[in-house]
């Protein structure tokens, strides 16, 4: 079975990409053969500075090799490495109705945040389409946000299917419903976007101002409190043990433990769970030549396949 999954580099990891999508994505790892790869092309609608492109992107590699991607199993790579996906998004857009791009909400929620309605952004699922279907894929493991880009992915490759012979395969969405969601700063869904984050790999005073800044209520340390109405605890949870998880509830329960306390024992449990994934990463980034390597093999190998299938797609429309 084929996973495959991208992801975009348009800032720097944090603990709701984490949660929500590496840690998924590494343990899919397991179960079947992985692609994973550095959605730049499509961050290019979002990022216009060549120098933040370029250094998220380098990050992104940096994070996912830190925190487990295992090179000799998952093929990883940049999207733009294999610009074949860009001629079978042309391919794939001959038959991609309008109506079913108008219909994405993700278009629909940018341009309402007042982002310019090019055409880059427009074709965003067109391009989505032609990673997944490039390489064949069975599985794409994504957030709920983009579920209904799987799905216009679906149809295009039905379409294309019975319009020019069987082509694609049609793959299946696999949305990790049972991953928490990851509560910002602020208490709503942890987003770059909302200034809310806590950056993965960050200095240490930056982390921990960040954790100093997670919203609470303010009842006094003597009030019992509610573990389960509070951002810090919420978050806890995501690196505790059950031990620890119910240790913790019981002292907001009984009263006389302040959210302050809550706030540093949540700042030294991310510290230990991310220390041994700091270190690998602190090797891997002074070792930029082992890092380009295992993106150039990865892109190789996914160039074979991303050809196949285009030189299939090509002759079927009648251009090869
Ligand atoms: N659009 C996805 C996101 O923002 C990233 C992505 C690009 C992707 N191409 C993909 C995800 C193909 C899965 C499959 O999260």
């Amino acid at each position: 079975m084929r996973i495959l999954s991208g992801i975009q580099p348009s800032g720097r990891l944090h603990l709701g990409n984490y949660f929500g999508m590496m840690r998924p994505a590494l343990e899919l790892q397991e179960q079947g053969e992985a692609f994973l790869f550095i959605a730049n092309y499509h961050a290019l609608t979002t990022v216009d500075a060549p120098g933040d492109l370029r250094e998220w992107t380098r990050d992104v590699a940096l994070d996912f090799l830190a925190c487990g991607l295992d090179p000799e199993r998952t093929t990883f790579f940049r999207q733009s490495d294999v610009p074949e996906v860009t001629e079978l998004t042309w391919l794939l857009s001959i038959v991609t109705p309008m109506g079913l791009l108008e219909r994405c909400h993700s278009y629909k929620d940018k341009i309402a945040k007042g982002i310019s309605p090019v055409h880059g952004l427009f074709a965003y699922p067109v391009l989505m389409a032609a990673d997944i279907l490039a390489y064949q894929s069975d599985l794409v493991p994504v957030g709920k946000d983009q579920k209904q880009h799987v799905e216009v992915t679906r149809d295009i490759a039905i379409k294309f299917n019975n319009t020019y012979g069987e082509t694609f395969k049609i793959p299946d969405v696999s949305i990790q419903e049972a991953v928490a969601v990851v509560p910002g700063l602020d208490g709503q869904k942890m987003s770059k976007s909302y200034d809310n984050h806590i950056v993965l790999f960050d200095a240490e005073k930056e982390t921990r101002k960040r954790i100093m800044r997670i919203v609470t209520d303010s009842k006094s340390l003597e009030e019992p409190k509610d573990p389960d109405a509070c951002n810090v605890f919420a978050l806890y949870r995501l690196f505790a043990s059950e031990k620890q998880v119910e240790d913790m509830a019981e002292r907001y329960r009984a009263g006389g433990f302040g959210y302050g306390t809550a706030k540093k024992e949540l700042f030294e449990l991310m510290q230990t769970y991310f220390e041994p994934m700091r270190r690998k990463r602190a090797e891997l980034a002074a070792d930029p030549r082992y890092v380009d390597s295992v993106l150039q093999d990865g892109a190789a190998r996914a160039r074979q396949e991303a050809r196949k299938t285009l030189q299939v797609a090509r002759k079927a429309m009648g251009l090869a």
